[in-house]
């Protein structure tokens, strides 16, 4: 369902409606901007939207901030100002884990391991959202650095932010009796090493628990052969993306690069998927679904706040302006609103794609950003 701009949609709109029925959402990395240098056009382009009172929110699957931190850098890059709700970022519907209605989503007051990112940057997001028992695999390394014999070379940087275990029972291994209710990866692992060992580490254990390994494990009788059928934690994924748009002018394993490479380990270890083991996880974030309704619950809310009390029509179109068909692209074509909005994908070759040429796609972003609303006011 990629429209080319210039065939339908808003032009089609006779009688312009005092408020806009359509609206934008600006993927980061690759579109707006290329690690944290601004893409030509993106400045423009957001400024001209915000002159003409049009909605648009940027739906990232990068993070390791928090919105406000995230949100403060790309105003003071883009010299546009925007508000911290404009942006949903990989992790942020992990908000809605720390008080949720059921056991499994009322996570805030359980210990959780929260890996990726600069691990000081996540376990702040992830307190700010409101967990309370956070945990990194740096903590877990400094207190017992034997756990993974090759991250001796990163010890003064896991230092400068590791914390004590907290309620160690074992003087002599904190990590010892360490039991986790679960997993988060929020962002790029830095170490894929420390992490995978970890994880794969927790994932074995009984019961979440640091130093053990399941009885139930390999056992051919029980479902999954018996692996993370012993109260092990749940794994969370951020981030599917196997690519995404850095600095260097190809394209960077991302998130999915480690989940990848830790599925593979995770086969070698039990047997993997072929011996029906598979890795049970949850992955949020662009294409699925649950990371678009939470974007556009969000857009809804900061359209009616922007509009006030004024007669809000529905919000018809919403153009997806992304580099990556795998994420970006895909996640909008796929997408199925509750609330009647036609999600319209638009590929910008400033990123991850750099395929053919069709001839409809954009230069910069400036192009159809300019024509959507020339069209559609
Ligand atoms: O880690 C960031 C990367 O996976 C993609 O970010 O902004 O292109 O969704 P973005
Ligand atoms: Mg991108």
């Amino acid at each position: 369902r990629e429209i080319p701009l210039g065939q339908r949609g808003i032009k089609t709109v006779s009688n312009p409606p005092r408020i806009p029925d359509f609206a934008f959402a600006f993927d980061i990395d690759g579109v707006l901007l290329r690690s944290s240098k601004p893409i030509p056009g993106a400045a423009e382009s957001l400024a001209l939207l915000k002159e003409e009172g049009i909605p648009f929110i940027l739906l990232t699957n990068g993070g390791g901030k928090h919105e406000t931190e995230r949100v403060a850098e790309i105003s003071e890059k883009l010299n546009v100002p925007l508000d911290p709700s404009v942006i949903i970022q990989s992790h942020s519907p992990f908000a809605e884990l720390v008080n949720g209605p059921d056991e499994a989503r009322a996570l805030g007051n359980k210990r959780v391991l929260v890996a990726g990112g600069d691990e000081d940057g996540c376990r702040k997001v992830a307190e700010q959202y409101g967990f309370k028992n956070v945990v990194t695999p740096g903590d877990i390394f400094m207190a017992n650095p034997s756990i993974w014999p090759f991250s001796k070379v990163f010890s003064d940087y896991y230092k400068a932010f590791a914390r004590p275990i907290p309620n160690p029972v074992d003087p002599v291994d904190p990590t010892r009796g360490l039991k986790i209710d679960a997993i988060f990866v929020f962002n790029d692992p830095r170490d894929w090493a420390l992490d995978t060992q970890v994880i794969l580490d927790l994932l074995l254990s009984s019961q979440g628990v640091m130093g053990t390994f399941s009885d139930k494990n390999g056992r051919a009788d029980l479902p999954n052969r018996g692996y993370q059928q012993d109260g092990q934690p749940h794994l969370y994924f951020s981030n599917p993306d196997l690519l995404w748009a850095a600095a260097y002018h190809l394209p960077r394993l991302g998130q999915g690069g480690f989940r990848e490479a830790l599925e593979g380990t995770w086969a070698a270890v039990t047997g993997g998927p072929s011996k029906g083991v598979e890795l049970k996880k949850t992955i949020i974030g662009k294409p699925y679904q649950g990371t678009y309704e939470f974007a556009e619950r969000q857009l809804l809310r900061n359209r009616s706040t922007f509009f006030g009390t004024r007669e809000l029509g529905p919000l018809q179109r919403v153009y997806m302006v992304g580099d990556n068909p795998e994420s970006d692209i895909r996640g909008a074509n796929s997408y199925r609103s509750a609330h009647g909005s036609d999600w319209q994908s638009i590929l910008v070759r400033t990123g991850v794609y750099n395929g053919g040429e069709p001839a409809w796609v954009p230069k910069t972003i400036a192009d159809d950003v300019q024509k959507a609303v020339e069209w559609g006011l």
